[in-house]
């Protein structure tokens, strides 16, 4: 298939352009280098250095392009971000989305892979968390994504469109030249606690010890990127086969921030240093995914544990290269 992939020099969507030139796809990467790295880009996958949320300058891409799928990672991304300018989010990942999917209807592009997110369930009434979960998020991010699903519903309706929409947990490591950005801007767990191993920032800080858990930390659903790329491909093969996809993507298993640490301290030689803070505004405790959803639709399994994961994002910072 002829697939433009946006967001291809981002961690994610550049992760995943590899795996569909892999899988035999043609791949046409859409980035404006707001955040993404042109180096990111995979070898063979050209570059068009456009705002996927300007009609203008989508319309030559689109016309020349012939597509017949487009996978949609561009977008903003930070939950505490959208808290402090929530406008940003709905203009970026919800309008801007709805300006895409008017271009691609124009271009009769009938297939779309959107990049959604554990955030549009909100505060969790029940462990693990399945699709059927309500959706309230609690903050703009987690809103602007899920206007988007429901944008995609009324597209299916309405006009045909097929579409997948992935709502990833805690995406985490790398693979090839694909990993998360290692510089002041990044707040993730895994990259923070890295760098503080190697004196690149200060120590961590860990959000919350009192909360209703084993050990006091919060838990997450940490999921390699490796096989958030792998479960894209499959999501574009099944879009042959179902008009409407819902599924969450996480390993279905949960790592509190202590055993994050200890799993750095293992991967590294090194303990992370740290110190005890209260708790982040906004944290759920506890965020799994149940999983079975993707693997009975998508036939997808992740394979990759926390020690790969962090290991995997250690070989990333320290060599500029993970394990293909
Ligand atoms: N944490 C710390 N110290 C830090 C950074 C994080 O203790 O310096 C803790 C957080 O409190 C949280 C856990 O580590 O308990 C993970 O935090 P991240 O910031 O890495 O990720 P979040 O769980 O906050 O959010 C991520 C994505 C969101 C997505 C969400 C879905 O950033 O976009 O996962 O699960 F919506």
């Amino acid at each position: 298939m002829r697939v433009l992939v946006t967001g291809g020099a981002g961690f994610i969507g550049s992760a995943t352009a590899a795996a569909l030139r892999d899988a035999g796809h043609d791949v046409v990467a859409a980035d404006d280098l707001s955040r993404g790295r042109a180096d990111m880009v995979p070898d063979g996958v050209p570059l068009e250095v456009v705002d996927v949320t300007d009609a203008a300058a989508l319309e030559p891409l689109l016309a020349a392009g012939r597509f017949d799928a487009c996978l949609h990672f561009a977008a903003l991304i930070e939950v505490g971000d959208s808290m402090e300018r929530p406008e940003a989010y709905f203009r970026t990942n919800t309008a801007g989305t709805a300006v895409l999917l008017e271009a691609l209807l124009r271009h009769d592009v009938g297939r779309f892979v959107f990049s959604s997110t554990a955030a549009t369930y909100g505060e969790p009434e029940r462990t693990p968390i399945d699709e059927e979960h309500p959706q309230r998020p609690t903050n703009p991010y987690g809103e602007s994504k899920l206007m988007t699903e429901r944008m995609l519903d009324w597209l299916h309706a309405r006009r045909g469109l097929r579409s997948a929409s992935l709502r990833y947990f805690n995406a985490a490591g790398a693979v090839g030249r694909h990993g998360e950005r290692a510089d002041d801007h990044q707040t993730h767990l895994i990259p923070v606690a890295l760098m503080a191993v190697t004196s690149a920032r200060p120590p961590l800080k860990v959000f919350g010890t009192d909360w209703p858990t084993p050990d006091g930390t919060c838990i997450r659903d940490y999921i390699h990127v490796a096989d958030l790329a792998d479960a894209h491909v499959r999501a574009l093969d099944a879009l042959e086969r179902e008009g409407l996809v819902r599924a969450n993507l996480g390993n279905g298993r949960g790592s509190s921030v202590r055993e994050v640490l200890d799993a750095v301290e293992r991967v590294t030689g090194r303990p992370v240093p740290h110190t005890d803070e209260p708790r982040r505004p906004g944290d759920p405790a506890v965020l799994i995914a149940s999983a079975d959803r993707a693997r009975d639709v998508l036939g997808w399994a992740p394979t990759r544990d926390l020690d790969r994961i962090v290991g995997d994002a250690w070989a990333h910072l320290t060599e500029g290269v993970a394990p293909a």
